[in-house]
């Protein structure tokens, strides 16, 4: 894998920016997307080149691969601009590391590093403007790839498309969030693709957190597949929960994704002083401190959602209020991650990356 790119990108700029067209101060999540789009292409056993070319519809034959048998990965992370204007993003090699990762699951080639790095830096240079400054916003960054192949054989594409994508966003959620403990069906098993962020892991999500949302919860809380007695993640979020002063979270495993958010709340928290305890934890844990009043807080954590405190969950048709706490580990741990990530707070940690 080349660790630098040995040529200029070529860049077509769009003829006319649509970046007038947006109000910035209302913001939704991932609707609206920045003029430019990172586009690479492997054929022929390569990756080549990546270029920038004006954020565009793509056309695809019927027979495209992707569309059969869901050969695609993706991942997310933000991009951020301080008061100097200058750019930042948060640990975007992890998110690099875990494409691979990803792709090597789903037998797609890996993507040369540079190609990510540099295009992501590339990018956001030509569509800096786009990155927004408001409180709790920043430019969604969404790098994905799948299979642009053709033909029905249910087989590895011989093509696939990397694009990187952005969208101005505010909040992924707006207002309280909760979540409904999921006795019966599973997001990954075992042996499975739950570790990588293959997009038919979002698809599979979405019926029973219809049947949750049809309820009147938010989300769903994604239980072990063999006994449902373990809490594994939150929607689309890995899961926090604190009882008493002790913040668990489960151990990654097949099933987990290996959050970006996830290690750095655990890493940020143990700075602050906060007990983390990474082990498995089960239902009854949770119910059982709820009921004994040692259940303080749950949230969850994603790039998307940063840390999003969760306000009651349901089970067994019974529904648990978290109580309402003056100063919860969320809005603390939230502060401090956001502030590395803006350039509002040292970073000791050293993940902060500037373009
Ligand atoms: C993210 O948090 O960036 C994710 O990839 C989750 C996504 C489904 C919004």
């Amino acid at each position: 894998m080349s660790d630098q790119l040995n040529y200029n990108m070529e860049v077509i700029k769009v003829e006319k920016s649509r970046i007038n067209d947006v109000d910035f101060n209302n913001l939704s999540f991932g609707k609206i997307f920045s003029d430019h789009m990172l586009i690479c292409t492997y054929k022929n056993g390569a990756w080549n080149a990546p270029k920038i070319v004006p954020y565009q519809s793509l056309t695809l034959d019927p027979s495209t691969k992707i569309f059969h048998y869901g050969q695609a990965i993706f991942e997310g992370l933000k991009a951020y601009k301080d008061s100097n204007n200058d750019v930042f993003l948060f640990r975007p090699d992890e998110n690099c590391k875990r494409l691979n990762i990803s792709a090597k699951r789903m037998a797609i080639p890996e993507l040369p590093e540079a190609y990510f790095m540099d295009g992501l830096k590339a990018l956001l240079q030509v569509d800096k403007d786009w990155i927004p400054t408001q409180d709790g916003s920043s430019l969604y960054v969404r790098p994905f790839i799948f299979a642009s192949g053709r033909g029905f054989h249910a087989s590895p594409s011989d093509e696939y498309t990397f694009i990187i994508a952005t969208a101005p966003s505010g909040p992924y959620f707006s207002g309280k969030v909760t979540v409904l403990i999921e006795e019966h069906y599973s997001r990954s098993a075992n042996g499975g693709v739950g570790y990588a962020k293959a997009a038919g892991n979002y698809a599979g999500q979405f019926y029973p957190t219809q049947l949750a949302v049809e309820k009147g919860y938010n989300q769903v809380i994604w239980t072990d597949d063999n006994t449902h007695e373990y809490i594994e993640e939150a929607g689309a979020m890995n899961i926090f929960i604190r009882i008493n002063d002790t913040l668990i979270t489960s151990p990654t495993s097949d099933r987990i994704l290996d959050g970006v958010t996830r290690k750095s709340i655990i890493d940020i928290a143990k700075s602050e002083g906060i007990p983390v305890d990474v082990r498995k934890i089960t239902v009854s844990e949770v119910i059982e401190a709820a009921n004994n009043g040692t259940l303080k807080e749950i949230f969850g954590a994603g790039t998307a959602a940063v840390v999003s405190p969760i306000s009651g969950f349901g089970f067994k048709n019974k529904d648990y209020i978290l109580p309402e706490l003056e100063n919860p580990y969320a809005n603390k741990l939230k502060k401090r991650i956001t502030d590395i990530q803006t350039n509002k707070a040292e970073d000791a940690f050293g993940w902060r990356v500037k373009v």
